[in-house]
């Protein structure tokens, strides 16, 4: 995985047909997705249950790009090998899943992916300073976690700007997750995000029989993000 502030569409596997996994990554992919985000929810940690590791090993095969695993899941630690094992290319938890969040992302690298740790829309920025040194990808969730479909909490964009400054140079990719569509893109894209997830504005209109719809949304975003409005 090579690194870069270029935009990058990761649809939300979130919103897909929950009985074709494999054909509608396939289908994502098909139609321009960059990366493949991959929403893990244990019903404790957010208010929904979705899938584990054997699920996401299963889907792997039909991903050629960047599986990116995030878990809205606590305890995390125990589960971390599990998902790496599976193929994740990039592991995300949230800082407010434990109380030794540095412990998890050394080993989340340990495990072999990239580090990414994600940040509940009323956590400050400030939370991830002193863990810079251990992190790939900070993801800002534009809404609070649990379902798709939901209304963009735009007071995280300056949370995104907040990060873009602390970051500097360091090559770590700032995810927004939440309420991504052709409307929001623009604002997190000029605030610094680089990897916008998108479940129901990229899957809407589509299916694994008729994926076009998932290359026009995805171009949207992307070309919105972009400034280039079509
Ligand atoms: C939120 C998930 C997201 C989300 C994206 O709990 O982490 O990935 O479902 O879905 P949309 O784009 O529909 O907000
Ligand atoms: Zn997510």
């Amino acid at each position: 995985m090579s690194f870069d502030r270029k935009i990058k569409i990761a649809p939300s596997i979130l919103s897909a047909d929950f009985a074709n996994f494999g054909a509608e990554c396939e289908a994502i992919e098909a139609q321009g997705a960059d990366w493949v985000h991959v929403d893990v929810m244990d019903g404790h940690f957010v208010p929904n249950i979705t899938f584990g590791p054997s699920t996401c090993a299963a889907i792997r095969p039909h991903i050629k790009g960047v599986m990116d695993v995030h878990l809205m899941i606590a305890p995390v630690d125990p589960y971390i090998e599990a998902f790496a094992k599976a193929g994740a290319d990039v592991i995300t938890a949230h800082v407010e899943a434990g109380a030794h969040t540095h412990r998890t992302l050394q080993a989340i690298r340990d495990a072999g992916a990239k580090a990414g740790l994600a940040l509940n829309p009323g956590t400050p920025a400030g939370e991830v300073e002193y863990l810079l040194d251990m992190v790939d990808l900070i993801c800002v969730m534009a809404v609070n976690p649990g379902f798709g479909g939901q209304k963009f909490i735009r007071s995280q964009v300056e949370k995104v700007k907040q990060l873009r400054r602390m970051i500097g140079n360091r090559p770590i990719h700032i995810e927004i997750d939440g309420g991504v569509d052709p409307t929001t893109a623009p604002l997190v894209a000029d605030a610094g995000a680089d990897v916008l997830v998108a479940g129901s504005a990229v899957f809407k209109g589509g299916s694994v029989t008729n994926p076009a719809p998932y290359g026009d949304n995805i171009r949207a975003i992307r070309a919105a993000a972009e400034g280039v409005y079509a």
